[in-house]
């Protein structure tokens, strides 16, 4: 099968952190994004990945290169400017010829996508989308649904009452590709706006696969934050197992008198200075380099962030290469742009970047 990741929006509620990298390029657990999804495709029998791609497009062309993946062809397809979700497959309808998959590339996810298939193919859909229940539905795209799941209605961020339905859409699509005719060439067009209510007014069967695998969107601080802390926690069983091997920590150099406590990833060529205490569930990336006295906790620094001494980090990100300066604070939900010197404390939820 083949599978389509829609890799190409501007990421903006992750900036300053994607202001050089495309949000499914940010690293969980040491690792793109990226790459843990093409893992999972991989173990479910997919062929071919169409990537498509409009922000910072080189970056994700460069990391995977042309060669293929986990022995899946890889082929990416530039938008000049950015068609929507919907547009975007639209402008790869050539390269689709038979049941095929679309992803957000900002999903994490260990839904069982052969079991969704073998739904799909049951019910005879066209379009079938994996729907994820959750409690509070006001800020997502909720779905009603019958009995076997067909689907009735779409309904974007309801008010409180508006609907009964706690089925939202999940981000993960099964489509034959004859239901693309009806979008429209070389427009910006999204599926939620879009294609899928053009569907139901059409009465082509669409289907929701209703299913509750762990599943995050990554796309805001809090939820980068929890989906690197719930695989350090190992929130399930089976992302544990999947991700086995990228919790080994790799060599690096700890002070006999540092303290490393609960879930830490540590990455190659680290160095934990004398009296610093690094609390879990944290990550740290490569050549990073902390000083003395440090305190971190629950925070994800990516590859070399240098930190002086008594530094208090706490549930904050830092992107590559960002220094800060001794005794400095930095709170929770805190972002620092990729390259930046923090210079004094930062307060809960402010991000520091070139443009402020
Ligand atoms: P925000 O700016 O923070 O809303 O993020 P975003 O626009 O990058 O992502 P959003 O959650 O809105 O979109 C879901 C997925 O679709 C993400 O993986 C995006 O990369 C992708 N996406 C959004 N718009 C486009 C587009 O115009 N073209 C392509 N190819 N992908 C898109």
């Amino acid at each position: 099968m083949k599978a389509v990741i829609l890799a190409g929006g501007a990421g903006t509620r992750l900036r300053p952190l994607t202001n050089n990298l495309p949000k499914p390029m940010v690293p969980i657990l040491n690792r793109p994004f990226l790459e843990h999804m093409l893992d999972s495709l991989a173990a479910h029998n997919v062929t071919d990945v169409i990537i498509t791609v409009s922000y910072l497009s080189d970056n994700i062309r460069n990391h995977f290169g042309d060669n293929g993946y986990a022995n899946m062809n890889i082929h990416y397809v530039l938008e000049e400017s950015p068609l929507g979700t919907a547009g975007a497959v639209k402008n790869v309808e050539k390269l689709l010829d038979d049941t095929f998959l679309v992803l957000n590339g900002d999903i994490f996810t260990n839904l069982d996508i052969s079991k969704m298939l073998l739904f799909h193919n049951d019910a005879d859909s066209k379009a079938t989308l994996f729907l994820k229940e959750v409690s509070d539905p006001s800020q997502f795209g909720v779905v009603e649904i019958k009995g076997d799941g067909y689907i009735e209605k779409f309904i974007e961020k309801p008010n409180p009452g508006e609907t009964k339905s706690n089925w939202i859409n999940g981000g993960v699509y099964i489509l034959e590709p004859d239901i693309l005719q009806i979008a429209p060439e070389n427009e910006f067009y999204m599926f939620e706006r879009g294609l899928f209510p053009t569907l139901l007014e059409t009465q082509i069967p669409m289907y929701g696969y209703r299913n509750n695998p762990y599943w995050i969107d990554l796309g805001t601080p809090s939820n980068y934050l929890r989906v690197n802390h719930d695989i350090l926690n190992a929130v399930d069983e089976s992302m544990i197992v999947e991700n086995r091997d990228i919790l080994n920590t790799e060599g690096y150099f700890a002070h006999p008198s540092a303290v490393i406590e609960g879930p830490v990833i540590v990455g190659r060529d680290c160095f934990i200075g004398a009296g610093s205490v690094i609390r879990g569930p944290t990550v740290i990336g490569s050549g990073v380099t902390i000083g003395e006295d440090n305190v971190i906790s629950g925070s994800v620094l990516w590859d070399g962030v240098k930190l002086g001494h008594q530094v208090i980090l706490t549930e904050c990100i830092l992107a590559d290469d960002v220094t800060v300066d001794d005794k400095v604070r930095i709170g929770n939900l805190c972002m620092v742009a990729s390259g930046m010197n923090v210079t004094a404390d930062l307060q809960p939820g402010i991000s520091l970047g070139p443009t402020g």
